[in-house]
C-alpha cells in the first residue's frame, strides 16, 4: 500500500541548507526509527570521516531538520570504487519522500561533484540497485555512465549487534569530472 506523504511547505527548496555532516546530526540519519539499523554503520562511516577519509553531506531545512543524505567514500580497500587519489565513491544517498522529484538530489550531487573537483578527485562512481529505475534515470541525466555489474552483497553490524547480510544486485555508474558552471 502506497504511504502518504504530507506535501513539503510552500517555498521550501530555496531555504534547504546543503552541509557537511556534525556528529550531533548521527542520530537524525536513522529517520525516526527507519535506519535505526544502520547506527554503527554511521557511526563507522562518521569515523572514516573524521580521518579524512570520507566525507557525509546532509540537506537541512530549517525548522524541519534534515532531510537529505549523502556519503563519499574517497579512500576504500577496494581501489576500482575509491583510491584516496583521484577516484571517489558516492554512497547512502537519499532525500526523504516528501521532498523527492523536486531537484534537491541533483543540486546534492553537483555539490558534492564541485567539492571532489576541488580536492582534486576526477573519476566518480557509485552502485545503483539494478531495479532502482528512476534513480538510473537520474544518474544517466547527470552523465553517469553503466561500467559493471557489482554482485552487491555486503554486510553490517545492526544496533542490536547481530550480522545482517544484503544482496541488492546492482550496476556500477562512473563519471569523469569537469569544471562546468555548476560545479564552482
Ligand atoms: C534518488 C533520489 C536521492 C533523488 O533525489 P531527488 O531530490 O528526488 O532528485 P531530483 O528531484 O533532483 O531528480 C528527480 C529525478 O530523480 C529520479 N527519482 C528517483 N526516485 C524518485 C522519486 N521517488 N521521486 C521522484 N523522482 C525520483 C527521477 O528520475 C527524477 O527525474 P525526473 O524529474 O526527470 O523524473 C531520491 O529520489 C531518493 O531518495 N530516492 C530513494 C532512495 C534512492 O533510490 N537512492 C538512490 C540510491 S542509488
Amino acid at each position: 500500500m502506497p504511504i502518504s506523504v504530507a506535501p513539503p511547505p510552500d517555498g521550501w527548496l530555496a531555504r534547504v541548507v546543503i552541509r557537511h555532516l556534525v556528529k550531533t546530526d548521527l542520530p537524525a540519519l536513522e529517520w525516526e526509527g527507519e535506519y535505526r539499523h544502520f547506527r554503527r554503520l554511521y557511526t563507522d562511516i562518521y569515523q572514516g570521516y573524521s580521518q579524512g577519509r570520507a566525507v557525509m553531506w546532509v540537506a537541512e531545512l530549517p525548522g524541519s531538520g534534515l532531510i537529505g543524505q549523502l556519503f563519499v567514500q574517497l579512500d576504500s580497500s577496494r581501489t576500482e570504487l575509491a583510491d584516496g587519489i583521484a577516484r571517489a565513491y558516492i554512497y547512502g544517498f537519499r532525500i526523504k519522500p516528501a521532498y523527492r522529484g523536486f531537484g534537491l538530489g541533483t543540486s546534492m550531487m553537483q555539490i558534492v561533484e564541485g567539492d571532489l573537483l576541488r580536492r582534486n578527485f576526477w573519476w566518480v562512481c557509485l552502485n545503483v540497485n539494478r531495479e532502482n529505475k528512476s534513480a538510473m534515470k537520474l544518474y544517466e541525466k547527470l552523465g553517469y555512465r553503466v561500467v559493471a555489474a557489482e554482485p552487491g552483497r555486503w554486510t553490517y553490524i545492526d544496533d542490536q549487534g547481530k550480522r545482517q547480510e544484503v544482496c541488492e544486485p546492482a550496476w556500477r555508474m562512473e563519471k569523469q569530472l569537469v569544471w562546468s558552471t555548476a560545479s564552482k
